[in-house]
């Protein structure tokens, strides 16, 4: 058993609009890293975080790294003491799975040092653990994907099954980070508990459009199922000019954009490399004209999830 390892989990968009907690999928960056040391006295110790301005939890049991790994080892009945280390390159608030890539990445990290004993999927539920105590919800759409990559399904909660998208390669994705932080708790708070038949129909359309779109593929298919209208009319107005800017996006050859999870970061989904670093530019100008600073990630889809590095 080697006594310290380092892993990184990527960054994930969460819902991909119309999969509003059933829909997630991973980015190849940016991700966050956990460096995970056994230690002979008991207890899970976080013993450095950089990159939060010093605004995430040290207490192990209030941080998703710590949850995730004393979920773990509660699993395994063993008391084996931790040490952690937290490198954040993910903005906190910024739907971007920030909570979710830290307890993904100190997840992996546990798991190797213990001989790997679950397989990704069955450490879905620990991870979950950690994204209650983020948010108050333990929502796998962020989690999931970031442990086992690509687009992944959340068919059902109860009980858990997850279900892999086998999505043709060449997508790009977007993300643009407006400098604006929405804790999820409350983008969740702000959403009406109940939808109307007409919206359940809608969304139900867009979300198996979406699947089929992305398992043949088909580009045009995918772009007019990235519709949402039940979180995204109501958290859309958390992020100025929204409409604008997935009417410029589209005209510029974009397969469409949405909230990236809870937001306020954007995402946007392109079939061509060249389109996606256009989109990115296309959505900074506008917050730029809002007065918003941004910084805009383009990435590939991640098909691997979570690595040990
Ligand atoms: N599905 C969750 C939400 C994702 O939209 O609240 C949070 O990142």
């Amino acid at each position: 058993m080697s006594k310290s390892i380092r892993a990184f989990a990527p960054a994930t968009v969460a819902n991909v609009c119309c999969g509003f907690d059933i829909l997630g999928f991973s980015v190849d960056a940016p991700g966050d890293e956990v460096v995970l040391t056994l230690k002979d006295e008991m207890g899970i110790v976080i013993t450095s975080i950089e990159g939060d301005d010093g605004r995430l939890p040290k207490e192990a049991l209030k941080n998703t790294a710590g949850v995730a790994v004393d979920s773990f080892l509660r699993s395994i009945g063993s008391n084996q003491g931790v040490e952690i280390e937290l490198i954040k390159n993910l903005p906190l608030g910024s739907g971007m799975g920030s909570s979710a890539a830290s307890g993904v990445a100190a997840l992996v990290a546990i798991n190797q040092l213990f001989g790997n004993p679950y397989t990704r999927e069955q450490m879905i539920p620990f991870a979950m653990e950690a994204e209650r105590i983020a948010c108050g919800a333990a929502h796998a759409d962020n989690v999931a994907p970031s442990l086992l990559g690509g687009f992944v399904l959340i068919r059902d909660y109860n009980p858990l099954d997850i279900v892999k998208i086998p999505v043709a390669k060449g997508l790009f994705c977007t993300l643009i980070h407006p400098h604006l932080e929405l804790k999820t708790a409350d983008s969740r708070r702000v959403l009406k508990p109940t939808v109307s038949l007409k919206e359940a129909i809608i969304q139900s359309g867009n979300i198996a459009g979406l699947m089929i779109g992305l398992m043949k593929p088909d580009y045009s298919l995918i772009s007019r199922s990235l519709k949402d209208v039940i979180a995204e009319p109501i958290r859309s107005v958390f992020i100025p000019g929204f409409d604008l800017i997935r009417e410029s996006v589209k005209a510029a050859g974009g397969l469409g954009c949405g909230i990236s999870g809870s937001g306020p970061t954007i995402f946007c989904l392109s079939g061509i490399e060249s389109i996606a670093h256009q989109a990115g530019e296309i959505v900074k100008q506008h917050f730029d004209k809002h007065q918003l600073q941004s910084d805009v990630f383009v990435s590939e889809i991640n098909y691997e999830g979570a690595k040990i590095l």
